[in-house]
Protein backbone atom coordinates (compact mmCIF):
# COMPACT_ATOMS: atom_id res chain seq x y z
CA UNK A 1 0.00 0.00 0.00
CA UNK A 2 1.35 3.46 -1.25
CA UNK A 3 1.77 6.36 0.91
CA UNK A 4 0.11 7.00 4.80
CA UNK A 5 -2.79 9.35 2.99
CA UNK A 6 -3.26 7.40 0.59
CA UNK A 7 -7.18 6.31 -0.39
CA UNK A 8 -5.86 2.61 0.07
CA UNK A 9 -5.00 3.21 3.77
CA UNK A 10 -7.86 5.03 4.45
CA UNK A 11 -10.21 2.51 3.51
CA UNK A 12 -8.04 -0.10 6.08
CA UNK A 13 -8.51 2.75 8.30
CA UNK A 14 -11.86 3.52 8.35
CA UNK A 15 -13.72 1.20 6.23
CA UNK A 16 -15.34 -2.39 7.35
CA UNK A 17 -15.58 -4.55 4.37
CA UNK A 18 -18.06 -7.00 3.82
CA UNK A 19 -17.62 -10.78 3.24
CA UNK A 20 -13.55 -10.01 3.94
CA UNK A 21 -10.53 -11.53 6.26
CA UNK A 22 -10.32 -8.82 8.28
CA UNK A 23 -6.57 -9.52 9.00
CA UNK A 24 -5.45 -9.98 5.21
CA UNK A 25 -6.89 -7.05 4.46
CA UNK A 26 -4.62 -4.72 6.79
CA UNK A 27 -2.08 -6.30 5.17
CA UNK A 28 -2.95 -6.32 1.66
CA UNK A 29 -5.11 -3.60 1.14
CA UNK A 30 -8.20 -2.94 -1.06
CA UNK A 31 -8.73 -3.27 -4.83
CA UNK A 32 -10.34 0.45 -5.45
CA UNK A 33 -12.58 0.79 -8.00
CA UNK A 34 -13.26 3.93 -10.21
CA UNK A 35 -15.26 3.27 -13.50
CA UNK A 36 -17.83 1.17 -15.20
CA UNK A 37 -17.52 0.70 -18.68
CA UNK A 38 -20.11 -1.93 -20.46
CA UNK A 39 -18.81 -5.13 -19.42
CA UNK A 40 -15.90 -3.99 -18.09
CA UNK A 41 -14.36 -1.76 -14.60
CA UNK A 42 -11.44 0.07 -14.00
CA UNK A 43 -9.24 0.18 -11.52
CA UNK A 44 -7.47 2.99 -9.70
CA UNK A 45 -4.46 2.28 -11.01
CA UNK A 46 -6.02 2.43 -14.78
CA UNK A 47 -6.10 -1.42 -14.97
CA UNK A 48 -9.67 -2.85 -16.98
CA UNK A 49 -10.83 -5.60 -16.08
CA UNK A 50 -14.05 -7.73 -17.34
CA UNK A 51 -16.33 -8.48 -14.39
CA UNK A 52 -16.97 -11.59 -15.69
CA UNK A 53 -19.16 -12.21 -12.44
CA UNK A 54 -21.30 -9.04 -13.05
CA UNK A 55 -20.47 -7.55 -9.76
CA UNK A 56 -21.95 -10.25 -7.63
CA UNK A 57 -24.33 -11.22 -10.37
CA UNK A 58 -26.09 -7.83 -10.68
CA UNK A 59 -25.07 -5.67 -13.63
CA UNK A 60 -26.97 -7.48 -16.23
CA UNK A 61 -27.29 -4.31 -18.11
CA UNK A 62 -23.52 -3.69 -17.75
CA UNK A 63 -21.88 -0.93 -15.72
CA UNK A 64 -22.61 2.19 -17.89
CA UNK A 65 -26.21 2.43 -18.93
CA UNK A 66 -27.03 5.89 -19.08
CA UNK A 67 -30.99 5.07 -19.46
CA UNK A 68 -30.33 4.09 -16.32
CA UNK A 69 -28.51 6.73 -15.25
CA UNK A 70 -31.01 9.37 -16.77
CA UNK A 71 -34.08 8.04 -15.28
CA UNK A 72 -32.59 7.73 -12.08
CA UNK A 73 -32.07 11.62 -11.90
CA UNK A 74 -35.12 12.50 -13.54
CA UNK A 75 -36.97 10.59 -10.71
CA UNK A 76 -34.71 11.80 -8.05
CA UNK A 77 -35.67 15.58 -8.82
CA UNK A 78 -39.66 14.58 -9.49
CA UNK A 79 -40.01 12.32 -6.20
CA UNK A 80 -36.71 11.51 -4.72
CA UNK A 81 -38.11 9.52 -1.37
CA UNK A 82 -41.53 8.65 -0.15
CA UNK A 83 -42.87 5.99 2.03
CA UNK A 84 -46.05 3.74 2.18
CA UNK A 85 -47.05 3.31 5.20
CA UNK A 86 -50.62 4.81 6.26
CA UNK A 87 -51.97 3.63 2.28
CA UNK A 88 -49.59 6.08 0.83
CA UNK A 89 -47.63 5.36 -2.06
CA UNK A 90 -44.84 6.51 -4.74
CA UNK A 91 -47.13 6.54 -7.93
CA UNK A 92 -44.28 4.14 -9.60
CA UNK A 93 -44.12 1.57 -6.99
CA UNK A 94 -47.71 0.77 -8.24
CA UNK A 95 -46.53 0.06 -12.07
CA UNK A 96 -43.42 -2.16 -10.85
CA UNK A 97 -45.73 -4.21 -8.62
CA UNK A 98 -47.93 -4.92 -11.34
CA UNK A 99 -44.88 -5.69 -13.56
CA UNK A 100 -43.71 -8.47 -11.45
CA UNK A 101 -46.81 -9.85 -10.91
CA UNK A 102 -47.54 -9.82 -14.42
CA UNK A 103 -44.51 -11.75 -15.60
CA UNK A 104 -44.28 -13.89 -12.90
CA UNK A 105 -43.34 -17.87 -13.63
CA UNK A 106 -46.26 -18.83 -12.10
CA UNK A 107 -49.53 -17.04 -11.31
CA UNK A 108 -49.11 -14.35 -8.56
CA UNK A 109 -50.82 -11.90 -6.37
CA UNK A 110 -48.93 -9.79 -5.19
CA UNK A 111 -45.52 -7.85 -4.79
CA UNK A 112 -43.61 -6.75 -1.65
CA UNK A 113 -41.17 -4.65 -1.77
CA UNK A 114 -37.62 -4.63 0.20
CA UNK A 115 -33.68 -3.45 -0.03
CA UNK A 116 -31.92 -6.40 -0.72
CA UNK A 117 -31.92 -10.16 -1.27
CA UNK A 118 -31.21 -11.15 2.72
CA UNK A 119 -34.27 -8.56 2.99
CA UNK A 120 -36.49 -10.41 1.03
CA UNK A 121 -35.60 -13.68 2.34
CA UNK A 122 -36.19 -12.69 5.80
CA UNK A 123 -39.74 -10.88 4.78
CA UNK A 124 -40.64 -14.06 2.80
CA UNK A 125 -39.99 -15.90 5.96
CA UNK A 126 -42.12 -13.70 8.26
CA UNK A 127 -44.85 -14.03 5.62
CA UNK A 128 -44.43 -17.71 6.13
CA UNK A 129 -45.24 -17.00 9.34
CA UNK A 130 -47.78 -14.37 9.62
CA UNK A 131 -49.50 -16.88 7.03
CA UNK A 132 -49.40 -19.84 9.06
CA UNK A 133 -50.85 -17.58 12.58
CA UNK A 134 -53.48 -16.75 10.38
CA UNK A 135 -54.29 -19.64 9.49
CA UNK A 136 -54.66 -21.18 13.67
CA UNK A 137 -51.08 -23.14 13.30
CA UNK A 138 -48.39 -21.10 14.52
CA UNK A 139 -46.39 -23.78 15.41
CA UNK A 140 -45.77 -24.58 11.52
CA UNK A 141 -42.73 -22.19 11.38
CA UNK A 142 -39.80 -24.20 10.56
CA UNK A 143 -37.86 -23.24 7.32
CA UNK A 144 -35.75 -26.30 5.48
CA UNK A 145 -33.33 -25.55 3.52
CA UNK A 146 -30.10 -26.48 1.72
CA UNK A 147 -26.28 -26.56 2.52
CA UNK A 148 -24.13 -24.78 0.40
CA UNK A 149 -27.57 -22.95 -0.27
CA UNK A 150 -26.74 -18.61 0.18
CA UNK A 151 -30.04 -16.87 1.14
CA UNK A 152 -28.94 -13.50 2.91
CA UNK A 153 -27.26 -12.37 5.79
CA UNK A 154 -29.99 -10.70 8.17
CA UNK A 155 -30.54 -13.04 11.73
CA UNK A 156 -33.77 -14.78 9.49
CA UNK A 157 -31.78 -15.14 6.01
CA UNK A 158 -28.45 -16.18 7.28
CA UNK A 159 -30.19 -19.22 9.11
CA UNK A 160 -31.69 -20.21 5.77
CA UNK A 161 -28.09 -19.67 4.27
CA UNK A 162 -26.85 -23.28 4.91
CA UNK A 163 -22.90 -21.99 4.54
CA UNK A 164 -21.58 -22.48 7.90
CA UNK A 165 -18.80 -19.83 8.12
CA UNK A 166 -21.99 -17.73 7.70
CA UNK A 167 -23.16 -19.02 10.84
CA UNK A 168 -20.13 -19.54 12.90
CA UNK A 169 -19.17 -16.82 15.24
CA UNK A 170 -22.94 -15.09 15.10
CA UNK A 171 -24.91 -18.48 16.91
CA UNK A 172 -26.70 -19.15 13.85
CA UNK A 173 -28.63 -20.60 12.87
CA UNK A 174 -31.45 -19.64 14.78
CA UNK A 175 -33.20 -22.70 16.54
CA UNK A 176 -36.25 -23.98 14.00
CA UNK A 177 -33.68 -23.50 10.67
CA UNK A 178 -32.72 -26.94 9.55
CA UNK A 179 -30.76 -27.67 6.55
CA UNK A 180 -31.01 -31.02 3.95
CA UNK A 181 -28.09 -31.91 1.46
CA UNK A 182 -27.15 -29.63 -1.52
CA UNK A 183 -27.71 -31.25 -4.68
CA UNK A 184 -24.15 -31.28 -5.95
CA UNK A 185 -23.52 -34.73 -7.67
CA UNK A 186 -20.05 -34.46 -8.56
CA UNK A 187 -19.25 -34.45 -4.51
CA UNK A 188 -23.02 -35.80 -2.98
CA UNK A 189 -23.23 -39.05 -5.36
CA UNK A 190 -22.71 -42.44 -4.12
CA UNK A 191 -20.33 -44.07 -6.94
CA UNK A 192 -23.08 -45.80 -9.91
CA UNK A 193 -26.00 -43.58 -8.91
CA UNK A 194 -27.22 -41.94 -11.53
CA UNK A 195 -28.77 -38.64 -11.58
CA UNK A 196 -32.25 -39.79 -11.36
CA UNK A 197 -31.46 -42.03 -8.46
CA UNK A 198 -29.44 -38.68 -7.01
CA UNK A 199 -32.22 -36.68 -6.95
CA UNK A 200 -34.67 -39.37 -5.34
CA UNK A 201 -32.56 -39.78 -2.25
CA UNK A 202 -32.51 -36.59 -1.95
CA UNK A 203 -36.18 -36.21 -1.73
CA UNK A 204 -36.28 -38.71 0.38
CA UNK A 205 -34.06 -37.20 2.64
CA UNK A 206 -36.48 -34.00 2.63
CA UNK A 207 -39.06 -36.38 3.47
CA UNK A 208 -37.58 -38.08 6.04
CA UNK A 209 -36.63 -35.00 7.62
CA UNK A 210 -39.88 -33.20 7.69
CA UNK A 211 -41.65 -36.22 9.04
CA UNK A 212 -38.96 -36.66 11.95
CA UNK A 213 -39.62 -33.07 12.63
CA UNK A 214 -43.48 -33.20 12.12
CA UNK A 215 -45.07 -31.90 9.63
CA UNK A 216 -47.16 -29.40 11.47
CA UNK A 217 -43.63 -27.63 12.46
CA UNK A 218 -42.51 -27.54 8.64
CA UNK A 219 -43.61 -24.36 7.21
CA UNK A 220 -41.43 -23.84 4.16
CA UNK A 221 -38.96 -24.90 2.05
CA UNK A 222 -36.52 -22.55 0.41
CA UNK A 223 -34.36 -23.06 -2.81
CA UNK A 224 -32.38 -21.50 -5.88
CA UNK A 225 -32.79 -22.87 -9.11
CA UNK A 226 -29.32 -22.60 -9.26
CA UNK A 227 -27.52 -22.45 -6.20
CA UNK A 228 -25.25 -19.72 -6.85
CA UNK A 229 -22.61 -18.88 -4.64
CA UNK A 230 -22.04 -22.60 -3.15
CA UNK A 231 -20.82 -23.36 -6.64
CA UNK A 232 -22.99 -22.97 -9.53
CA UNK A 233 -24.56 -25.96 -8.99
CA UNK A 234 -27.40 -27.42 -11.40
CA UNK A 235 -30.09 -29.28 -9.59
CA UNK A 236 -30.22 -32.96 -10.98
CA UNK A 237 -32.78 -34.15 -13.00
CA UNK A 238 -35.80 -34.83 -12.04
CA UNK A 239 -35.37 -32.75 -8.65
CA UNK A 240 -37.31 -30.28 -8.33
CA UNK A 241 -39.93 -32.37 -9.58
CA UNK A 242 -39.40 -35.01 -6.59
CA UNK A 243 -39.26 -32.23 -3.89
CA UNK A 244 -42.01 -30.56 -5.20
CA UNK A 245 -43.76 -33.77 -4.55
CA UNK A 246 -42.64 -34.06 -1.10
CA UNK A 247 -43.65 -30.57 -0.12
CA UNK A 248 -47.21 -30.98 -1.47
CA UNK A 249 -47.79 -33.91 0.91
CA UNK A 250 -46.19 -32.64 3.68
CA UNK A 251 -48.50 -28.99 3.27
CA UNK A 252 -45.12 -27.09 3.22
CA UNK A 253 -44.67 -24.07 1.20
CA UNK A 254 -42.49 -23.63 -1.49
CA UNK A 255 -39.93 -20.57 -1.91
CA UNK A 256 -37.74 -19.76 -4.99
CA UNK A 257 -35.14 -17.68 -4.26
CA UNK A 258 -34.39 -16.19 -7.93
CA UNK A 259 -32.17 -12.79 -6.47
CA UNK A 260 -29.39 -14.66 -9.06
CA UNK A 261 -31.39 -16.50 -11.07
CA UNK A 262 -34.72 -14.01 -11.88
CA UNK A 263 -34.59 -11.77 -15.07
CA UNK A 264 -33.09 -14.32 -17.37
CA UNK A 265 -29.40 -15.82 -16.33
CA UNK A 266 -30.68 -19.21 -16.99
CA UNK A 267 -32.45 -18.87 -20.36
CA UNK A 268 -36.10 -17.98 -19.16
CA UNK A 269 -36.98 -15.00 -17.29
CA UNK A 270 -36.73 -16.74 -14.26
CA UNK A 271 -34.87 -19.83 -13.29
CA UNK A 272 -38.52 -21.61 -12.07
CA UNK A 273 -39.33 -22.01 -15.65
CA UNK A 274 -35.94 -23.81 -16.77
CA UNK A 275 -36.38 -25.69 -13.68
CA UNK A 276 -40.13 -26.78 -13.69
CA UNK A 277 -40.83 -25.09 -10.00
CA UNK A 278 -43.97 -23.55 -9.11
CA UNK A 279 -43.17 -21.76 -6.47
CA UNK A 280 -45.86 -20.25 -3.26
CA UNK A 281 -43.30 -17.62 -3.11
CA UNK A 282 -40.57 -15.65 -4.87
CA UNK A 283 -37.94 -13.55 -4.09
CA UNK A 284 -35.99 -11.54 -6.88
CA UNK A 285 -33.21 -9.14 -6.78
CA UNK A 286 -30.20 -7.93 -8.39
CA UNK A 287 -30.92 -7.83 -12.06
CA UNK A 288 -34.16 -5.94 -10.78
CA UNK A 289 -32.41 -2.96 -11.38
CA UNK A 290 -28.76 -4.46 -12.64
CA UNK A 291 -27.86 -3.33 -9.55
CA UNK A 292 -27.97 0.48 -9.88
CA UNK A 293 -30.21 0.66 -6.38
CA UNK A 294 -30.83 -1.37 -3.26
CA UNK A 295 -34.53 -2.99 -4.35
CA UNK A 296 -35.63 -6.64 -4.04
CA UNK A 297 -38.96 -7.97 -4.15
CA UNK A 298 -41.30 -10.60 -2.72
CA UNK A 299 -44.00 -12.06 -5.13
CA UNK A 300 -46.75 -14.25 -3.43
CA UNK A 301 -49.10 -17.09 -5.46
CA UNK A 302 -52.32 -15.95 -5.78
CA UNK A 303 -53.72 -18.98 -3.88
CA UNK A 304 -52.15 -21.87 -3.23
CA UNK A 305 -53.36 -25.67 -3.07
CA UNK A 306 -52.89 -25.93 0.42
CA UNK A 307 -56.56 -23.76 1.56
CA UNK A 308 -55.92 -22.55 5.40
CA UNK A 309 -58.54 -23.29 7.55
CA UNK A 310 -59.45 -19.71 8.70
CA UNK A 311 -58.90 -16.35 7.67
CA UNK A 312 -55.64 -14.70 8.69
CA UNK A 313 -55.35 -12.78 11.30
CA UNK A 314 -57.02 -9.17 11.43
CA UNK A 315 -55.78 -5.51 12.66
CA UNK A 316 -52.45 -4.04 11.91
CA UNK A 317 -49.15 -6.42 10.71
CA UNK A 318 -46.01 -5.41 12.39
CA UNK A 319 -43.50 -4.80 9.77
CA UNK A 320 -42.14 -3.25 6.52
CA UNK A 321 -39.97 -0.42 6.92
CA UNK A 322 -39.61 3.35 6.13
CA UNK A 323 -36.60 3.10 3.94
CA UNK A 324 -38.95 1.61 1.31
CA UNK A 325 -39.69 4.82 -0.47
CA UNK A 326 -36.92 6.02 -3.38
CA UNK A 327 -39.22 5.60 -5.80
CA UNK A 328 -36.34 5.84 -8.51
CA UNK A 329 -37.12 5.43 -12.16
CA UNK A 330 -40.14 6.55 -13.26
CA UNK A 331 -38.95 6.88 -16.75
CA UNK A 332 -36.32 4.22 -16.06
CA UNK A 333 -36.96 1.79 -19.17
CA UNK A 334 -35.17 -0.70 -20.12
CA UNK A 335 -34.23 -3.91 -21.65
CA UNK A 336 -32.67 -6.86 -21.51
CA UNK A 337 -30.15 -7.29 -24.08
CA UNK A 338 -32.47 -8.09 -27.56
CA UNK A 339 -30.55 -10.79 -28.45
CA UNK A 340 -30.66 -12.24 -24.53
CA UNK A 341 -31.48 -16.28 -25.01
CA UNK A 342 -34.42 -15.23 -22.73
CA UNK A 343 -36.15 -13.23 -25.47
CA UNK A 344 -37.42 -10.60 -23.24
CA UNK A 345 -38.70 -7.69 -25.54
CA UNK A 346 -39.01 -4.23 -24.78
CA UNK A 347 -42.73 -4.37 -24.47
CA UNK A 348 -42.27 -6.53 -21.71
CA UNK A 349 -39.16 -4.64 -19.87
CA UNK A 350 -40.44 -1.11 -20.41
CA UNK A 351 -41.22 0.90 -17.63
CA UNK A 352 -39.13 -1.34 -15.77
CA UNK A 353 -37.60 -1.04 -12.08
CA UNK A 354 -39.84 2.15 -10.92
CA UNK A 355 -38.17 0.84 -7.68
CA UNK A 356 -40.24 1.79 -4.07
CA UNK A 357 -41.76 0.04 -1.82
CA UNK A 358 -44.73 -0.98 0.58
CA UNK A 359 -44.76 -0.69 4.56
CA UNK A 360 -48.41 -0.70 5.87
CA UNK A 361 -49.95 -0.46 2.41
CA UNK A 362 -48.10 -4.19 1.54
CA UNK A 363 -49.46 -5.33 4.73
CA UNK A 364 -52.79 -4.57 3.51
CA UNK A 365 -51.88 -6.56 0.38
CA UNK A 366 -50.48 -9.42 1.83
CA UNK A 367 -53.55 -9.78 4.30
CA UNK A 368 -55.41 -9.57 1.27
CA UNK A 369 -53.37 -12.31 -0.37
CA UNK A 370 -53.48 -14.20 2.61
CA UNK A 371 -57.60 -13.98 3.12
CA UNK A 372 -57.86 -14.90 -0.96
CA UNK A 373 -55.57 -17.79 0.02
CA UNK A 374 -57.70 -18.45 3.06
CA UNK A 375 -60.86 -19.04 0.58
CA UNK A 376 -59.70 -21.06 -2.14
C1 LIG B 1 -29.40 -16.50 -4.06
C2 LIG B 1 -29.16 -15.31 -3.17
N1 LIG B 1 -30.13 -14.94 -2.31
C3 LIG B 1 -29.98 -13.89 -1.49
C4 LIG B 1 -28.82 -13.14 -1.51
C5 LIG B 1 -28.68 -11.95 -0.61
O1 LIG B 1 -28.86 -10.81 -1.37
P1 LIG B 1 -28.28 -9.39 -0.86
O2 LIG B 1 -26.80 -9.46 -0.99
O3 LIG B 1 -28.91 -8.41 -1.82
O4 LIG B 1 -28.74 -9.18 0.52
C6 LIG B 1 -27.79 -13.48 -2.39
C7 LIG B 1 -26.56 -12.68 -2.42
O5 LIG B 1 -25.68 -12.87 -3.20
C8 LIG B 1 -27.95 -14.59 -3.24
O6 LIG B 1 -27.00 -14.97 -4.08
Amino acid sequence: MDGSNSLAMRDVEYHLHSQTDLRAHEREGPQIMTQGDGVYVVDAGGTRYLEAMAGLWNTALGFSESRLADAADAQMRRLPYYHTFYHKTPDVCIALAEKLVTMAPVPMSKAFFTNSGSEANDSAVKLVWYLNHGRGRPEKRKIISRLRGLHGVTGISASVTGIPRMHVDFGLPLPGFLHVSCPHRYRGGLPGESEEAFATRLAEELDALIVAEGPDTVAAFFAEPVMGAGGVVVPPKGYFEKIQAVLRKHDVLFVADEVICGFGRTGEMWGSTTFGMEPDILTCSKALSSGYFPIAAVLLRRATRRSPTRPPGTGASGTGSRARGIPWGPRWRWRLSRSSRSGISSAMCARWARGCWTGWRGWKGIRWWARRAASA
